[in-house]
């Protein structure tokens, strides 16, 4: 049997078959020395051919810097255009132009799948829009901008899993199909079979009760709190908010936390400003090249901004003062503060602003505006809950989190009240079992990319944008 450390290469060099060492294009880019037999594969991304040199540019999506190729002019062929997958092998040497450290020279190019640059829709060497890429969502990965996001979006996903775990966090999947509507705010995607598997079965319901795609993971992470004590949970949820705007989607991705042991609402700010701070330093160490490139083109201003932000503590102001600001605001808004309404956008664009553009957590709202989940602050007769919320400048509200009521009477007379009892009967087991008091929260993701890379539209934060009208592939 041949070994797999020395047999294979053995083999090939038997029979004399020349195999090129297979670089990512990051790699070669990278390299500290020269190499004589490299193979790099990708999508072309210029050609620019000279009377004695051929130039391309080809990117495998592992950088946002491309790797120049250089090449003799008879390896042209018509097919090697703008959009082409290739396969060019040669020499890897240090470039002699300062703007890059290595090239390849190449010696041979093999187009492996041509494009029809007439019908492409992305040109070379433009800027496209990101409204009009938006159009293509099958194609929009290959555009700087898509591509640089998408590799953040990958770094900050490994961020904010390394953040918890360590922590001492457990992850927990939380279901996406649920019989439940946790935030009680009507925004459910209803399941259903298709009509061919309901003339199959002889039930209505496949799961004998209405089932839902999950608005949020805080009732099951609720569950595992109470046996893991720190537990977070990171996957899609999905609302049926009719909304358009450029901050809700129908599906998105949540990152939610569960504390047990916690009896005040500043132990979860504190988890929640950590996680910011923590996964924006790491994303901004990890991707200096793509973040600059928002930075540079998209949102000029907003490097300085974060780098001021991750240095101080985030502001708190409560539900009751924010109101008071508003109405002492010098302008009119379409909708009047007045306690013990919700805060609209423009409430909270103004309330940002007040506060100098930085982070505010607004804390204890009103109880008759939160879910059945919040605890009764007693500040009153059922007056304001420990509830918070994390608005941030440009997007509005970032987190919601809250103290979750764990006494047992409490609950039960809201459930009572809201005729969900019998729904509920598990949600008050917690509290007959072992009940302590937590709390947690959960973190937009695609807002929290619009924020720290100042992105205007969240469409143009999610790999495939799902909103009302529109479920494009
Ligand atoms: O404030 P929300 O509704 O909180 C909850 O669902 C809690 N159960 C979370 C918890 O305590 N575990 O949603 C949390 C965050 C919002 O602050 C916002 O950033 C984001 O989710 N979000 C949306 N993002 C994009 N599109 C939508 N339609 C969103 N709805 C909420
Ligand atoms: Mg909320």
């Amino acid at each position: 049997m041949l070994g797999a450390r020395g047999g294979w290469r053995a083999l090939r060099r038997c029979a004399s078959l020349p195999r090129a060492v297979r670089l990512r294009v990051r790699e070669a880019l990278g390299a500290r020395e020269a190499a004589e037999a490299v193979r790099v594969q990708g999508w072309v991304r210029s050609v620019r051919s000279q009377k004695e040199v051929l130039f391309l540019h080809i990117n495998d999506g592992s950088s946002l810097e491309s790797l120049q190729v250089v090449a003799d002019p008879s390896l042209e062929t018509r097919d090697l255009t703008f959009g082409s997958a290739v396969e060019v092998q040669g020499k890897l040497v240090k470039s002699p132009h300062r703007m890059q450290n290595m090239e390849l020279q190449a010696e041979t190019i093999h187009v492996v799948g041509p494009c029809d640059i007439w019908s492409f829709p992305l040109k070379m060497k433009e800027r496209h829009p990101l409204e009009y890429v938006r159009q293509f969502p099958h194609l929009r990965c290959r555009n700087n901008t898509l591509g640089a996001l998408l590799r953040i979006r990958s770094e900050a996903t490994a961020g904010i899993h390394s953040f918890f775990q360590d922590n001492g966090y457990v992850h927990i999947h939380t279901p996406i199909i649920t019989s439940n509507d946790c935030e009680g705010a009507g925004e459910l995607f209803q399941i259903e079979t298709s009509r061919e598997a309901k003339e199959s079965a002889e039930n209505t319901h496949f799961f004998n009760v209405p089932a839902f795609l999950t608005v949020s993971g805080q009732l099951h992470l609720e569950v595992m709190a109470g046996a893991f004590t720190h537990v977070f949970t990171f996957g899609p949820t999905f609302r049926a908010e009719n909304s358009q705007s450029r901050r809700h989607l129908a599906e998105f991705y949540m990152v939610e936390a569960e504390l047990s042991f916690t009896e005040n609402l500043q132990d979860i700010m504190q988890v929640m400003e950590d996680l910011f701070k923590t996964v924006t330093s790491t994303v901004l160490s990890k991707c200096p090249r793509d973040i600059e490139l928002f930075h540079k083109y998209i949102a000029p201003a907003q490097k300085g901004r974060l780098e001021q932000i991750l240095k101080h503590k985030f502001m708190i102001i409560s539900y009751s003062e924010a109101v008071e600001i508003l109405k002492q605001a010098p302008q009119t808004f379409t909708f009047k503060p007045e306690w013990g309404c919700d805060l609209q956008t423009e409430h909270e664009k103004y309330l940002v602003k007040h506060c100098g553009e930085v982070p505010v957590f607004v804390v204890n709202y009103p109880y008759d505006l939160k879910p059945f989940y919040m605890r009764d602050n007693e500040d009153g007769p059922e007056h304001t809950v420990a509830a918070v919320d994390l608005l941030v400048p440009g997007v509005g509200e970032l987190c919601g989190g809250s103290l979750r009521e764990e006494r047992l009477p409490f609950l039960e007379s809201r459930l009572q009240r809201l005729g969900l009892t019998d729904a509920y009967q598990w949600y008050l087991d917690l509290r007959k079992f072992g009940s302590v008091p937590h709390g947690g929260f959960g973190m937009g993701f695609e807002r929290y990319l619009q924020y720290i890379l100042g992105v205007d539209n969240i469409k143009d934060v999610i790999p495939f944008p799902r909103f009302s009208h529109s479920c494009v592939l």
